[in-house]
């Protein structure tokens, strides 16, 4: 989720760059560059580290040039570093580029390029896109011939701001899969991955479509389909204010966060899965070590902890492997017994968490093999894990996790499925009717978040309980602790989550008239059990709330409200039923005057034990 930004027009482009680029940093990036055609070609700076070490490098002078892009980098392929920041030049630095996606097949476009003599300097992805394109222009194709037979041989998503040292009156923007608008103003045109960007200087955008490409002039703007046609594009006021469109028009981070899951599970998974087959060698999860893996620990803090619960439930069932888990701060003192041979992994959205940074540490000292699950790239988990598989979820700013979860348990399934495929645990059958189910997900949970009224309703009702309880049984159980921290992180409502059979061993005292109980209830196997629970607490006067699927056979009467989810095979029905108690958790702060971004008392990173 890097964020792009251009320039072309009557003034100066560097300090308009810089000023674009200030209005991204709520996105959270770890570089930063722009690159400016000046008289003498084009002039690059870019820096590992946030933008005031940009302007730390500027501050001896600007380079002076009508057009320009620059980017903030979210690291993806290759570290955050000075060499991997954007933009990329070709070898010969006439074509500049500032990326944001993936380029999926860039590791045999870079081979194919280096045959002929390419040299990279970088280990990103994007590098092959200047170089692909300077090869087209140096060949002696005009400017958009060469741009659609450039775009045509990328593979993944991208954003692109491309600027060509040969067609120094234009600026380039392309979109296909990730976000990208051109601004409109008297003075010069913009491009930008998002609109706060640009709204310092205009309301005006054109906002790209899938495919588009736009050729910016400082006067006019041309746009294209990816077939090289001219397309009339309606210009779009933009009426948000700047705050709340840095949260692209919703509420609070939270919201967008939960809306962004559906695409956070389609990019986390869609590089993983390849002609049928879960692909983690990236992680040095090969089949051969995969299958001859005899024990597995997983261990995190708070939401990446619940995760792993699902993950321990996942890899028991279909590998057939023992699990152990546990919460970081607990393993750390307990002297825990572990072995070489152990596949020790570690999940953190951050990478920074201390006290999973501790176990990492502690099971590296007792020669365990780690496997870190992490959202950030070069986090310090990252980094001293002897492998990692991320989470392309992007940056998750609010607090409160929820895209991260959804895509840690991705990973945790995929490591499942595959471990459990290459011991033989599994049928081909199982194994592609597996795959072919988590690729529905992306959709399915779309058609969650298709509408919020039902969770508004029933946080408008209950917002103002004392207790709210969660209950489930097996991955149900797992979803609940999910769910209910969710709630009391933001909301300040007191909850728990109760393995459902366990309410009768102390708990079900608290149940009076009116509590509200929220049960978990997609795991087939267990049904009936979960039934009786649901009937005990109603007996005892708790006005009970089901997450079910659609199509789910509840008893009569069992529910007093009812929150429905696609159906899914039982084993992947976390990844769906947390996404209703997530918005009932962000509507409960909002129904009490809460800033669900910014819960009291606690931190997006957790750096100290
Ligand atoms: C959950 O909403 C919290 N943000 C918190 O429980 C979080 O998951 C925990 O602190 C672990 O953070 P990490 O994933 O960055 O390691």
């Amino acid at each position: 989720m890097c964020g792009i930004v251009g320039y072309i027009g009557n003034e100066q482009a560097a300090p308009i760059l810089m000023e674009e680029l200030a209005r991204l940093e709520y996105r959270g990036y770890d570089s930063a560059g722009i690159a400016v055609l000046s008289e003498e070609g084009i002039c690059l700076t870019k820096t590992r580290g946030k933008l005031q070490a940009l302007r730390n490098k500027l501050a001896a002078g600007m380079p002076k040039g009508y057009s320009g892009i620059g980017h903030t980098r979210w690291a993806t392929h290759g570290a955050p570093s000075d060499v991997n920041a954007h933009p990329h030049l070709d070898q010969k630095g006439q074509v500049a580029v500032v990326h944001n996606g993936i380029i999926e097949n860039y590791q045999a476009l870079r081979k194919e390029l280096q045959a002929k003599g390419c040299v990279f300097q970088s280990q990103t992805d994007t590098e092959v896109v200047p170089q692909l394109l300077a090869q087209f222009l140096q060949a002696g194709e005009a400017l958009l011939p060469a741009l659609l037979k450039t775009l045509d041989r990328l593979r993944g998503a991208y954003a692109l701001g491309i600027l060509v040292q040969e067609a120094p009156d234009c600026l380039i923007a392309a979109r296909k899969g990730s976000p990208l608008v051109v601004g409109v103003a008297d003075t010069g045109n913009y491009i930008a991955s998002d609109i706060p960007a640009v709204l310092p200087y205009t309301r005006r955008v054109y906002l790209l479509d899938e495919g588009e490409i736009a050729l910016v002039y400082g006067d006019h703007v041309e746009i294209y389909s990816e077939w090289g046609e001219r397309v009339d594009k309606k210009i779009y006021e933009v009426t948000w204010s700047v705050d709340a469109a840095e949260r692209g028009g919703y509420d609070h981070f939270m919201l967008k966060e939960i809306f962004e899951q559906p695409k956070a599970i389609r990019d986390t998974l869609q590089p993983r899965i390849r002609q049928g087959r879960i692909r983690l060698e990236e992680a040095g999860l090969t089949e051969e070590y995969l299958a001859g893996v005899q024990r597995v620990v997983l261990i995190a803090c708070g939401t990446a902890s619940h995760a792993c619960m699902v993950g321990r439930v996942a890899i028991e069932q279909l590998a057939r492997v023992p699990v152990e888990w546990d919460v970081a701060s607990e393993f750390r003192y307990r002297n825990p017994i572990l072995y070489p041979e152990d596949l020790l992994i570690v999940v953190s959205q951050s990478g920074e968490t201390a006290d999973t940074l501790a176990a990492l540490r502690l099971a590296r000292e007792k020669g365990c093999k780690v496997l870190a699950i992490t959202n950030v790239v070069g986090s310090t988990i990252a980094r001293e894990a002897d492998r990692v598989l991320y989470t392309w979820a992007g940056p998750e700013i609010a607090v409160a996790s929820t895209k991260a979860y959804l895509t840690q348990l991705l990973c945790l399934y995929l490591v499942a499925i595959e471990m459990a495929y290459v011991k033989g645990k599994l049928s081909d059958e199982t194994y592609a009717r597996y795959i072919q189910e988590l690729e529905t997900l992306p959709d399915k949970a779309q058609t969650v978040l298709t509408s919020t009224e039902p969770e508004h309703a029933l946080a408008k009702r209950f917002c103002h309980c004392r207790d709210i309880f969660f209950i489930g049984r097996g991955l149900d159980y797992a979803a609940a602790m999910e769910a209910s921290l969710k709630l009391k992180e933001i909301s300040y409502i007191h909850s728990e989550a109760m393995a459902s059979g366990e309410l009768k061993h102390g708990t079900i005292a608290l149940i009076e008239e009116g509590v509200p109980v929220v049960a978990l209830s997609t795991q087939g196997q267990v049904a009936e059990k979960l039934h009786s629970n649901i009937r005990e607490v109603k007996a005892r006067g708790a006005v009970v709330i089901c997450i079910a699927y659609g199509d789910s056979s509840l008893e009569d009467g069992i529910a007093d409200h009812l929150l429905y989810i696609p159906r899914t095979d039982d084993l992947f029905a976390p990844l769906l039923s947390v996404i209703p108690a997530q918005l009932f958790a962000y509507y409960c702060a909002i129904e009490r005057g809460y800033d669900p971004d910014k819960p009291r008392n606690l931190a997006k990173s957790v750096t100290v034990e």
